[in-house]
């Protein structure tokens, strides 16, 4: 395919919003779980000082102590849906973007979570249905951490071939809910959130053109991070460390240099949210700096699939026509991706 070609299959995203739960877990929180957390130990060696969780901290304790289950937890409507978390992010995105969202039509609808409320229906149908939104047809892809990257390049493929014109992208993450409360070197590192954006294929005010995708995987590490059917959340921390830092730094580099882009060239810069001293090191060594570098793990935790896109949202206000942003996401499979923005601005 040639660059033209590419271009042409080029997808906008035209609205973007996210949602992040009220309740603030802070690094004492884990003090009362009774199992030898240090609140320091927290952050020095992942940068994180609290994560937003759709439980309440006295639903964690209850978790931790055996006096209730996440199924009860479930059942008595305590866990906000997949549903629910992208029609918020979807009010977000519409009232940003001044889009009426109860008319829009998005021919193509992708969904994603690592945390399903159920095996079926798709997600994406959910966030369909809870966001009003009309859908040409609606269906999940789901890569754990990498997912956006994935969806986008999903996108695009949609929009190549014929299939949609317009479309819209959902995820959020509940990791919160699927971590092992009496093991210190899990339950600290997660938060919970979401994202939702609407693609068309023509810029509209301000929106962000998908440049380029490319993702990968190495399947021979499918057992480094997991979540087994009923139990929590499991890695080789250490493994998924030196990992997660190689590949946030070669799938960036290997984007960036396909698509003619020197590090100066780049305005902002957005890695998978596992670990804040993991992303100062990947963002040091492609050569990124400190200003350009955009995370939010600090205070939201790894957020799965959600962390980089609602890291994004988070800072939609303050790009600038023309500008680039390169993100660079890796996790569970294992796999890893890259996706290169460019900010259009109608409305300047
Ligand atoms: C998970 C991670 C933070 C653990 O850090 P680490 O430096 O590897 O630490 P370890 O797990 O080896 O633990 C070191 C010690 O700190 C302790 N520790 C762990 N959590 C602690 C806490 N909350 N409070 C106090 N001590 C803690 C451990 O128990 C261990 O003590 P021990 O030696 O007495 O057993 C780190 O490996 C990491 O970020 N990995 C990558 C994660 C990632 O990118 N995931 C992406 C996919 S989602």
């Amino acid at each position: 395919m040639s660059a033209d070609q590419k271009r042409k299959s080029g997808i906008f995203l035209t609205a973007m919003g996210h949602y992040v739960p009220d309740n603030v877990l802070d690094n004492n929180f884990f003090d009362s779980l009774d199992i030898g957390s240090d609140a320091q130990w927290i952050v020095d060696r992942v940068g994180i000082q609290e994560r937003r969780s759709v439980l309440r901290p006295e639903e964690i304790r209850a978790l931790r102590f055996g006096e209730t289950t996440r199924e009860d937890l479930i059942q008595a409507g305590r866990v906000m849906t997949f549903g629910q978390m992208g029609a918020k992010s979807w009010e977000l995105a519409m009232k940003r973007s001044g889009l009426e969202g109860g008319t829009l039509k998005a021919g193509a609808v992708i969904g994603g979570t690592s945390v399903p409320d159920s095996d079926i229906p798709s997600h994406a149908c959910y966030a369909a249905r809870d966001s009003n939104l009309k859908t040409g047809y609606a269906y999940d892809t789901n890569s754990a951490c990498s997912t956006f990257a994935v969806q986008i390049q999903t996108m695009r493929g949609a929009f190549a071939i014929g299939a949609a014109t317009t479309g819209a992208i959902f995820g959020a993450e509940r990791y919160t809910t699927r971590v092992d409360y009496s093991d210190r070197k899990g339950c600290i590192l997660f938060g919970d959130s979401s994202y939702a954006t609407y693609v068309e294929d023509a810029p509209r005010g301000k929106c962000l053109e998908v440049i380029d995708t490319m993702i990968e995987s190495s399947p021979e590490g499918a057992d480094t991070i997991r979540m087994l059917d009923g139990k929590s959340f499991e890695q080789d921390g250490q493994a998924v460390q030196k990992f997660a830092i190689l590949k946030t730094v070669s799938a960036a580099q290997a984007i960036m240099e396909r698509n003619g882009l020197a590090v100066d060239d780049v305005n902002w810069f957005i890695g998978h949210q596992a670990n804040l001293r993991m992303l100062m090191s990947a963002s040091q060594r492609i050569g990124i700096a400190p200003e350009k570098h955009l995370h939010n793990v600090a205070f939201h935790g790894n957020q799965g699939g959600a962390g980089a896109p609602v890291t994004m949202s988070q800072n939609w206000d303050r790009y600038r026509h023309g500008e680039i942003i390169v993100m660079s996401v890796v996790g569970s499979g294992l796999t890893w991706g890259s996706v290169v923005f460019k900010v259009h601005d109608g409305n300047r």
